[in-house]
């Protein structure tokens, strides 16, 4: 059995009528855990309201993936597997969101992506995500990465929410994988960006405007969420002494 990285009690369909309790425990994953990964996927993808937030793979991309040490986590529950997160190491040639996010040139090897997220909707809101993403970091972080980047639709509150919550900040928006727009989001993992907030509160569905204010030199740093719609906080930035 892989080993445990942490375990504990959460709420099961929270906030529900069948509200309940459940434990679960955090563990790397691996190639034995990949049907049970496209099983997850294929829930999550069913339960979308809009799927264009969420990219499918195939099950020999889960499989390269895997076969990185550590780079897959999950979490289990009596159900079997109900959530979990991937790293990408894109390297110098592959797609890196560093370049994205100009970054130097000889950073790029050193950037790690934090490739997928998803929870299955049972067990929602009990900050999964965030649990995991922050093993994740610690894990990249010793293996040498300086960078952490990810991609995130305009329209997915909650993951953005939470990519937030971990000092992410968005560098940069534009369509990737030939037609999903994309916030591209970065974090310094050894000398954490500050943002002052000379702030500009926009839209997230006004696109231009926001593509114009990353042109500028402004980067987005908090989500507000107001009745009907969301809105980004951007401001300047003071760079790092590690770019
Ligand atoms: C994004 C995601 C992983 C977050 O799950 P999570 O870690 O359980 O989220 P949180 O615990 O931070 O949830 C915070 C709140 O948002 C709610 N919430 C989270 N995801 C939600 C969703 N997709 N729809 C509606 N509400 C959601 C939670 O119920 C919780 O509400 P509460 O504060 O009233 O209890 C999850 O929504 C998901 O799997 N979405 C589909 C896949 C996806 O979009 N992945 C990211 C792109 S790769």
């Amino acid at each position: 059995m892989v080993s445990l990285i942490k375990a504990g009690i959460i709420k099961k369909n929270k906030g529900s009528p069948l509200e309940e309790d459940a434990c679960y425990e955090i563990r790397y994953l691996d190639e034995g855990h990949l049907n049970e990964m496209m099983a997850l996927q294929e829930v999550i993808v069913q339960n979308l309201a809009d799927k264009e937030i969420f990219r499918t793979h195939s099950i020999d991309y889960f499989r390269v993936l895997f076969m990185v040490e550590n780079a897959a986590i999950g979490a289990f529950a009596d159900e079997g597997l109900i959530a979990c997160i991937l790293l990408q190491f894109p390297g110098k040639a592959g797609d890196n969101f560093g370049a994205d996010v100009n970054l130097p040139k000889d950073d790029l090897s050193k950037v790690v992506h934090l490739a997928k997220v998803a929870v299955h909707p049972a067990f929602r809101g009990n900050s999964l995500q965030r649990k995991m993403q922050s093993i994740h970091l610690e894990v990249a972080r010793k293996m040498g990465c300086y960078h952490a980047c990810c991609m995130v639709s305009p329209k997915n509150r909650h993951s953005l929410e939470n990519m937030f919550s971990h000092g992410f900040i968005i560098k940069a928006l534009k369509v990737k994988f030939g037609s999903r727009l994309r916030y591209i989001l970065h974090k310094n993992l050894l000398c954490p960006n500050i943002v002052v907030p000379d702030e500009i509160r926009i839209a997230s569905s006004n696109i231009g405007g926001q593509v114009c204010l990353l042109n500028r030199g402004f980067l987005g740093f908090r989500l507000v969420q107001l009745c009907d719609d969301l809105e980004i906080s951007y401001g300047r930035v003071h760079a790092p002494m590690i770019q």
